[in-house]
């Protein structure tokens, strides 16, 4: 699978809603997720995301962001089409400790 990794968080570009097949990405109010079980593994989102957010999860670290992905792709509702990012993504892509000050 593929997941989402801190660098969505106060950016939410959606680039990558557009190409995925299967519309597997959930929506936050700072982030996306996407749905493990879901994920067909096709790859074409990583390349997408302005912020290069997305990985897959044979990168060494990325356990605890399928569980991350995991749990929050059950909690929040599916996003179908892009929409604006946040007003904040320019100035915070790329910035450290996303998540402990900007994930709500
Ligand atoms: Fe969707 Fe493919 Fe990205 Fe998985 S890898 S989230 S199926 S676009
Ligand atoms: Fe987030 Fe990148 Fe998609 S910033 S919303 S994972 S295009």
């Amino acid at each position: 699978t593929y997941v989402v990794t801190d660098n969505c968080i106060a950016c939410k570009y959606t680039d990558c809603v557009s190409v995925c097949p299967v519309d597997c990405f959930y929506e936050g109010e700072n982030m996306l997720v996407i749905h493990p079980d879901e994920c067909i593994d096709c790859g074409v989102c990583e390349p997408e995301c302005p912020a290069d957010a997305i990985r897959a999860d044979t990168e060494a670290g990325m356990g605890k962001w399928v569980a991350f992905n995991r749990k929050y792709s059950e909690l929040w509702p599916v996003i179908l089409e892009a929409k604006e990012p946040l007003a904040t993504a320019d100035a915070l892509d790329g910035t450290e400790g996303k998540l402990e000050t900007h994930f709500s």
